[in-house]
């Protein structure tokens, strides 16, 4: 992995800027590793990758097989951090059309992060032509659209196959002790997985939150553990202002400081949407308080850019982009030469469509730069399972130390609770 910032003209820092915010991100950096930040019963995440026992990887990759060899659907009912970091990691992993080819593994499909009424009859619907299981996952076990969506699941599910089978259809990831959830699940007897105390949500995926999804979509959890192993040791310990991590913090902090009020995380190609999905909640949730805070947003291009892009290359100066430049694709697909040129593309003869997809970006690149968009490339070789829990590791550092630049509780997210207030008062909740 590789960061590469362009500040524009007009974003340029000063060399004593750079210096300024490169210490304190360093600083920060040894507050995490300390452990004596705000919000620090919550680190968990910090040793995660390293601390990992082989029994709990053992005992998810048996879980995942029993419940695979019994189901063409796979439902993972969550919201937020209970499901964001699952999904990006399948999505970027799997065949762009899977559902529409012949699978070894079965579908996964997410629910309990909406209450409309439509998306969850329509997956009724399916439920009863498909053999499934399902994983509620949920660390309050008290978030509404997720427990709402369970009891339907549930009563389907209990219909569909008697109580004793439903039972080893459902797995419940939840707290250890607290939580109708967990009193739920124990009187039920469904397998229970625990989220450690202090691991906060979206600071998950690598607890059986993420892992246990992962496993049944059939991807190679020990890999992704081994990526952001692998990463964990490259940035923790690295207090240099060369480290990727340091480069990053000190880039976006320099840039909020110049008054950008949005990051825009870019990429290049489909499968990463649910990527910034993941980083956009991250983020937001982490950074966004006390009226402080980078607005977490993103584009898919070259999608994007044909929408989005009219605006971030000439609307209001507010936002810097940080692009993930992937060299490599997984697969090959030559443009065909054609001996008459009728649609006039014979000069691509020689380009690959990654090829093109990159000489967009950096046409792209130019164009924002002269635009007044400055930029910071996070460059990697390819996606790949290991990359990815790379990916995950470089991120979660990175959001904790930014929080500490900034001056907030990373770990928290007292915003939360003012709709649920609201919203449970409205349906007269006691
Ligand atoms: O990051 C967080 O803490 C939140 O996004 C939670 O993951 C989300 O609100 C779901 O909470 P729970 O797992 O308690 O149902």
């Amino acid at each position: 992995m590789k960061i590469d910032v362009k500040y524009s003209k007009a974003d340029a820092p000063a060399q004593n800027e750079i210096k300024e915010v490169q210490e304190k991100s360093i600083e920060a950096l040894k507050t995490l590793r300390a452990g004596n930040g705000a919000g620090n019963d919550f680190l968990g995440w910090v040793n995660l990758p390293a601390e990992i026992t082989e029994e709990e990887i053992r005992r998810i990759e048996l879980t995942a097989e029993r419940l695979k060899k019994k189901s063409e659907v796979f439902v993972v009912a969550g919201i937020g951090g209970s499901y964001l970091g699952a999904r990006m990691v399948i999505e970027a992993l799997k065949h762009n059309f899977d559902t529409l080819l012949e699978r070894k593994n079965p579908t996964i499909i997410y629910a309990g992060n909406t209450m409309n009424e439509d998306y969850l009859a329509d997956l009724i619907d399916v439920l009863d032509k498909k053999d499934y299981s399902l994983a509620v996952i949920s660390k309050s076990g008290t978030t509404t659209e997720t427990a709402v969506t369970f009891r339907i699941l549930r009563n389907h599910i209990t219909k569909k196959y008697g109580k004793k089978e439903a039972a080893e259809r459902i797995v419940a990831i939840t707290d250890k002790e607290k939580g109708v959830l967990k009193s739920l699940a124990d009187k039920e007897g469904y397998d229970t997985f625990v989220i450690p105390d202090n691991v906060g949500g979206r600071y998950s995926v690598l607890t059986p939150v993420g892992l246990i999804p992962i496993a049944v979509a059939g991807f190679d959890i020990r890999q992704l553990i081994a990526g952001a192993k692998l990463q964990r040791e490259e940035s923790l310990f690295n207090d240099s202002a060369e480290s990727d991590a340091i480069k990053y913090v000190t880039a976006r902090n320099i840039l909020y400081n110049k008054g950008k009020t949005i990051e825009l995380l870019v990429n290049y190609q489909p499968n990463l949407v649910f990527l910034s999905e993941w980083w956009k909640q991250l983020y937001g949730e982490s950074e966004g308080k006390e009226n402080k805070g980078l607005f977490p947003a993103s584009v898919s291009n070259t999608t994007d850019l044909h929408s989005m892009g009219q605006y971030i290359q000439e609307g209001r100066r507010l936002m810097f982009e940080t692009v993930l430049h992937i060299e490599q694709t997984g697969r090959r697909l030559p443009i065909p030469e054609q001996e008459i040129d009728d649609d006039k593309l014979n000069y691509l003869k020689d380009f690959s469509l990654t090829q093109i997809n990159h000489k967009a970006e950096e046409g792209t690149r130019l164009a924002h730069l002269e635009g007044d968009v400055s930029q910071i490339t996070l460059s990697t070789e390819k996606i790949d399972v290991q990359t990815i829990g790379r990916l995950i590791y470089f991120f979660e550092l990175c959001c904790g130390v930014s929080g500490y630049v900034l001056n907030v509780n990373p770990f928290d997210q007292p915003g939360v609770e003012n709709y649920k207030k609201k919203m449970f008062s409205l349906l007269g909740k006691k």
